[in-house]
């Protein structure tokens, strides 16, 4: 059992704009991950073009890239059991209208392109994030007491 897989979970300008940051955090609060990085960040188009690079050849990876760069975003990594499967699985679906109520997605938003949050969707690109994304010193250590009564 590995509690301590990390994941790259982002709220986006429009997370941000319409004040779901509290809302988005709370959710992985009391699921029982632990935070280990959060900043507000406004990284620029050159960032964000990479952070999306397997997307560049899409028709709306401009757009997508406009958007993100539209206004500050929140940068998490959260660590726990399974944490980028159940990540995307609290996200939602991509498309907000194919999203579960009580996911994020599912919650807080309607439109493809204005979908709030992302997470990373493998381990690997869970560790490529949170390298593009967070120094290493932005990474804390500390003791949860989620390991006492979660695990
Ligand atoms: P993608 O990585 O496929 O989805 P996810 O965010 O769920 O991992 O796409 C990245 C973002 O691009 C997605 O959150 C919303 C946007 N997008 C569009 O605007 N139009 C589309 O047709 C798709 C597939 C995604």
């Amino acid at each position: 059992m590995s509690t301590n897989e990390r994941t790259f979970i982002a709220i986006k300008p429009d997370g941000v704009q319409r004040g779901l940051v509290g809302n988005i955090i709370a959710r992985f609060e009391t699921r029982g991950f632990k935070l280990v990085a959060l900043k507000l960040v406004s990284p620029g188009q050159k960032h964000l073009e990479e952070h999306y690079a397997d997307l560049s050849s899409k028709p709306f990876f401009k757009d997508l890239v406009e958007y993100m760069n539209s206004g500050p975003i929140v940068a998490m990594v959260w660590e726990g059991l399974d944490a980028v499967k159940t990540g995307r699985a609290m996200l939602g679906a991509t498309n907000p209208l194919a999203s579960a109520p009580g996911t994020i997605r599912g919650d807080l938003c309607l439109q493809m392109a204005r979908n709030v949050c992302h997470g990373s969707d493998s381990v690997e690109s869970a560790n490529k994030e949170i390298d593009l994304w967070f120094k290493k010193d932005d990474l804390n250590t500390w003791e949860s007491a989620q390991k006492t009564w979660i695990y």
